[in-house]
């Protein structure tokens, strides 16, 4: 079994992995590791092409607390350079036969080419502007936590959408939990296949959860020639924004956040309404639960 795409997750899986996201954080936060984890003596290797703090020490942590050994590999410094394909790399962290690899990629579908070479399961963690499915089920198990439950959420996804696989992950799996989702944005920022529904403004309006996304300039071919604070006035969660929303609004982001630019500095540091590092406690318990998911299944 793999964990490539949040649709790929049947109801029985996903439950299980927002109950024992659930039970990993109390476990985590009491400092208690099983003995022997167990993942004891599986290997899972981290295979990350991309930037990333996060997504890599989130993975990182969740194997380690999980017993299994983990390592993940310096591809700035490997034969990666060298001019290897994807699936020569694939074939060779196979022939070490780990227990499950964890890829992020820049190209979409990476995930799923280095899946075809390989006999243990693959985690995608994060392909190009595809998929990203364990920030999706970490966002779910946020907001699980914070508000019990998910459907009848309104939950407004601001910003650049079309670079986003964070979005695309989460259009899929939130509203299959019962949300309503608003997708809004810069209209150059939205992709073409799927319904906007209007402003940033709009989007905000009496929402329950209102999620920004970083401005990814490092995927855009033309830059947006935006002058300084010009974003953040027009389509960013400033204060003013923001009491369009619900009374009791959630603010998410999955960061890096660009401060000043998608959220303004008060808004993300907020601690009443802020679930921005609930979101990184929770990747680690949710990539626990996924990790416990998948390492048994070796083909
Ligand atoms: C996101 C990603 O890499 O897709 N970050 C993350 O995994 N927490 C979003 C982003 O880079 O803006």
């Amino acid at each position: 079994m793999n964990l490539l795409n949040i649709d790929q997750l049947d109801e029985d899986s996903l439950r299980r992995v927002l109950d024992r996201s659930r039970h990993w954080l109390d476990v985590n936060r009491q400092r208690e590791r099983p003995s022997p984890g167990p993942l004891d003596g599986r290997i899972v290797l981290n295979l990350f092409y991309e930037n990333s703090t996060r997504t890599l020490m989130s993975f990182e942590t969740a194997a380690h607390r999980l017993g299994a050994d983990v390592m993940s590999l310096p591809v700035a410094h490997s034969s990666v350079k060298k001019g290897e394909t994807l699936e020569d790399t694939g074939r060779t962290l196979n022939a070490m036969r780990p227990d499950v690899l964890v890829i992020r990629h820049p190209e979409n579908g990476a995930p799923a080419r280095i899946a075809d070479v390989l006999d243990c399961p693959v985690i995608n963690a994060g392909d190009g502007t595809n998929q990203h499915p364990t920030q999706a089920l970490l966002d779910a198990a946020t907001l699980m936590s914070r508000f019990g439950r998910i459907e009848g959420l309104k939950i407004a996804i601001c910003g650049d959408i079309k670079h986003s696989r964070v979005a695309r992950s989460n259009a899929e799996l939130l509203p299959r939990l019962g949300a309503e989702v608003r997708l809004a944005g810069p209209p150059s920022l939205m992709p073409d296949d799927v319904a906007t529904c209007g402003s940033v403004d709009e989007a905000v309006a009496g929402a329950d959860v209102v999620m920004m996304l970083r401005v990814q300039r490092e995927r855009m071919e033309d830059d947006l020639g935006d002058a300084p604070g010009e974003y953040l006035e027009r389509y960013g969660l400033t204060r003013e924004r923001l009491r369009k929303a619900a009374p009791h609004v959630a603010v998410m982001h999955p960061g890096p956040m660009n401060r000043g630019v998608e959220i303004a500095d008060d808004v993300a540091d907020n601690k009443d309404r802020s679930l921005i590092w609930l979101q990184v406690e929770m990747g680690v318990a949710v990539r626990m639960a996924c990790l416990e998911l998948l390492a048994g299944t070796r083909d």
